[in-house]
């Protein structure tokens, strides 16, 4: 089934991939796959793992914030800083990738701190503002990111971390070939162009760190 809410082709053609891929997706947080698979996840995706504890490291103690995780996915982060007393809003256009967010929240027993939005983040009508929004495994998959950065600046009162596929590297060149067969179209950042879209939409870079593959960095909104 077509998904619905998003407008263009080619972001029908992301929230199609993360739809049916979001099980698959989930059990690299899970392990829940065979031992080799597994072990290949620990070598060749430990940036999933190390940017998941950069974001908890960086939110600290997160009770009493209000945070926004843009393209959520699953709620791995949804749920993680609400286990640190955060009240946590994820938005995602893949229905799958928030019904599994949803059950997580469940289990872990933090459902009444989570909520879920299905939209393209672009799309998103709020009149809220969060003392901290995080973009992490999302700036992949967006073709021009300044549109999407505003709408973020707007949603953002102070800190925004987010984590930018790092152009120029074999891996990138690899990725690209195999989410083309996938379908689903992929972009990479050097660190100047994130720098000057952050700086475009109104964040000033406090902090960086290169993650494995990804730019890791801290902003504040001016
Ligand atoms: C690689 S997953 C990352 C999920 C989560 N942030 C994590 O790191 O575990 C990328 C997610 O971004 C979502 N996404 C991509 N572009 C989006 C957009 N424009 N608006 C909302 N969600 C989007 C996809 O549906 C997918 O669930």
């Amino acid at each position: 089934m077509p998904i619905s809410n998003v407008k263009t082709d080619e972001s029908q053609q992301i929230a199609q991939y993360w739809n049916d891929i979001a099980n698959d997706f989930d059990a690299i947080y899970t392990g829940n796959k065979n031992p080799l698979a597994r072990i290949l996840d620990r070598w060749l995706r430990r940036d999933i793992y190390q940017r998941f504890d950069w974001v908890m490291r960086e939110a600290g103690d997160a009770r009493g914030m209000n945070i926004c995780d843009v393209g959520c996915g699953s709620g791995r982060f949804v749920v993680g800083l609400a286990k640190r007393g955060a009240q946590v809003t994820g938005v995602d256009f893949a229905p799958e990738m928030l019904r599994l967010g949803a059950q997580l929240a469940e289990k872990e027993g933090v459902a009444d701190r989570c909520k879920y939005e299905l939209s393209d983040i672009l799309d998103w009508k709020t009149n809220e503002k969060f003392d901290m929004v995080i973009a992490i495994g999302f700036w992949d998959y967006v073709a021009d990111p300044l549109p999407r950065l505003q709408v973020i600046r707007r949603l953002t009162k102070t800190t925004f971390l987010s984590a930018w596929p790092r152009a120029a590297t074999l891996r990138a060149w690899i990725r690209t070939v195999r989410l083309k067969v996938a379908g689903c179209p992929v972009y990479f950042y050097t660190l100047p162009q994130v720098e000057d879209c952050l700086q475009r939409a109104g964040f000033r870079v406090e902090a960086h760190e290169i993650l494995g593959q990804l730019h890791c960095v801290r902003s504040v909104a001016v």
